[in-house]
């Protein structure tokens, strides 16, 4: 029996948090034959097919609703496995991983030839994780390929971060969802592309840039990559149904007591102690940043379904896990189509 890390806080207490080997061999055998499984990841829970199976990536997409074009993240269950599918592995992606694996950080390398370029969206590199989740890794070992995983979301939507979310959202397009609890880190790997003769953070996660750069032992530059090189880049993504105001923590209660007093309905998020007016809905507050970054997107659900007008919600510092923080969230205040 593998057990997921255990329950952990900002969930209710009836989510099932344990997965049978027999679970494990039934969702390998789907991978074998084609098929798509829901996958918890320390990070959010992905769309699982194998990377090595054009026809099974195609499947993907298509649940997902997304483009062809933009790539898939492959994930591996042991970082010896790195050289089997990236070419030219560099020294900086064998330090990456041998300080971060398992954990939220993908690397972009080049591809090797056993992934299937279907899984890339044609591209000549590939981004490889080591998931530090027993479901995930077990999984990929019992199934003996790589697994292609996207966020386990409709194109451009937030992220599941418990196997609910992943049943309400795709439930029709996949074959079985294995549920191991909620999401530890709760926001999706930090990218870094090593392709280049500098690395490239493409986007901000789970892994703070600043061990990044300790273990390269230099800044890394950030680019602003276009929706060709990292579809989590597009301006509008992870953007929930409710319209979200991103403010500084100081400014919420003053934003949110103007949207009230305009007759809007308003939700408010943000770390304790901050002052909220009467008649605004108040989401449990973020203790930590670590505990914004795991309930973000369950807040953002939330939001939705308590039919609100506006969510009102306090910027993190910008620095560790508060980058990825901003990130998200200056993504779901983004202006839409
Ligand atoms: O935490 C995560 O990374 C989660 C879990 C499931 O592992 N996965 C995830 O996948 O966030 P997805 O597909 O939602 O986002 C993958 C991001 C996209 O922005 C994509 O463009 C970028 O990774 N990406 C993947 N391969 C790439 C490549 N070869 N070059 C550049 N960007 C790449
Ligand atoms: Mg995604």
């Amino acid at each position: 029996m593998v057990r997921a890390a255990g329950a952990r806080r900002g969930h209710g207490p009836s989510l099932r948090t344990v997965t049978t080997e027999s679970d494990l061999a039934r969702a390998a055998d789907v991978i074998r034959r084609g098929g798509l499984v829901g996958i918890p990841t320390e990070t959010v829970y992905g769309l699982a097919a194998d990377a090595t199976d054009p026809v099974a990536v195609r499947r993907v997409f298509t649940a997902k609703g997304r483009p062809s074009g933009h790539p898939l993240i492959v994930h591996l269950a042991h970082a010896a496995e790195l050289p089997a599918w990236a070419l030219d592995v560099p020294d900086s992606a064998l330090r990456l991983a041998a300080a971060c694996w398992p954990g939220p950080l993908t690397l972009v390398l080049r591809r090797g030839p056993g992934i299937a370029p279907e899984a890339t969206g044609g591209r000549a590199t590939v981004g490889l994780r080591l998931p530090d989740h027993p479901i995930a890794r077990r999984l990929i070992e019992l199934a003996g390929v790589p697994l292609a995983a996207p966020s386990a979301n409709r194109f451009g939507r937030v992220s599941p971060t418990c196997a609910q979310d992943v049943r309400a959202e795709l439930g029709a397009h996949v074959d079985l969802v294995l549920d191991g609890g909620p999401c530890a880190v709760g926001v999706e790997s930090t990218i870094v592309d090593l392709v280049g003769e500098r690395p490239l953070l493409l986007r901000p996660g789970g892994v703070p840039v600043e061990l990044v750069e300790e273990v390269l032992g230099g800044a890394v530059e950030v680019r602003d990559v276009g929706p060709a090189r990292a579809s989590g880049m597009l301006a509008s993504h992870y953007a929930p149904g409710v319209a979200v105001e991103l403010v500084a923590a100081g400014e919420v209660a003053g934003r949110a007591a103007a949207l009230l007093g305009a007759g809007r309905r308003v939700a408010v998020l943000a770390p304790p102690g901050h002052p909220v007016p009467r008649g605004a809905l108040v989401l449990e507050p973020p203790a930590t940043v670590g505990d914004y970054a795991r309930s973000l997107y369950r807040r953002l659900h939330e939001a939705d379904e308590a039919g609100v007008d506006v969510l009102v919600a306090a910027a993190p510092p910008p620095e560790g896990l508060g980058l990825a923080v901003l990130d998200r969230l200056r993504r779901a205040a983004a202006p839409r189509d």
